[in-house]
């Protein structure tokens, strides 16, 4: 059995960047396109999907020349899935369990959506179990009143710190699914914060 220590959430993290700089539409085209083409994320309506990163990348010229650009190792890729039921209840608060720092990019309908962080004390967080306690699924947050500290809309590529307790939050405006493509590193990307 693992031992997972809960580590000091610290407020002064940069929890996010805005890659401003970084052509994406070209990206985000060309990876929906393979979601569409080669995947049943849009049927299959699962939160979390692990995509092969080689078959994402091998579809998407423009993502390779990023990763090119930027230097990054990938050490896996996912696709996130929020549909309007989800939605309804906003995500819960949490920190994701391997508090990666990781880059999003939005592939469709994230506009009306709201990446916000929060100030959380370390007792605040506890751990959650999924599946009779077989898979650690996240830290999560104890319910209470948490300070924002900062947000976010998906409306172009953003290095995030899923370190620092954080939650998507929906407007009724919004249309579904939401779908957004995360990227893990072998290579730190801290210099992508300041
Ligand atoms: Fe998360």
């Amino acid at each position: 059995m693992f031992q997972y220590v809960l580590k000091n959430v610290n407020p002064m993290t940069i929890p996010f960047k805005k890659l401003v700089d970084v052509e994406w539409a070209g990206i985000s085209e060309q990876v929906l396109f393979y979601v569409i083409r080669n995947t049943p994320i849009l049927q299959n309506d699962i939160f979390w999907n692990l995509v092969e990163w080689t078959d994402v990348v091998d579809n998407s010229p423009s993502l390779q020349k990023f990763i090119t650009d930027y230097k990054l190792d990938v050490l896996n890729s996912s696709v996130i899935y929020i549909d309007h039921q989800e939605a309804a209840f906003n995500q819960k608060i949490h920190v994701d369990i391997d508090r990666a720092k990781i880059i999003l990019f939005p592939l469709l309908n994230c506009n009306n959506t709201r990446t916000v962080f929060y100030d959380v004390a370390e007792e605040d967080l506890e751990v959650e179990w999924q599946n009779n306690n077989e898979e650690l699924k996240y830290f999560g947050v104890k319910k209470g009143h948490h300070r924002e500290i900062g947000s976010f809309t998906l409306d172009c590529p953003v290095a995030m710190d899923t370190g620092v307790p954080h939650a998507v939050h929906v407007s009724p405006e919004a249309v579904f699914p939401r779908l957004s493509f995360a990227m893990r590193f072998n290579n730190s990307i801290d210099h992508l914060f300041s």
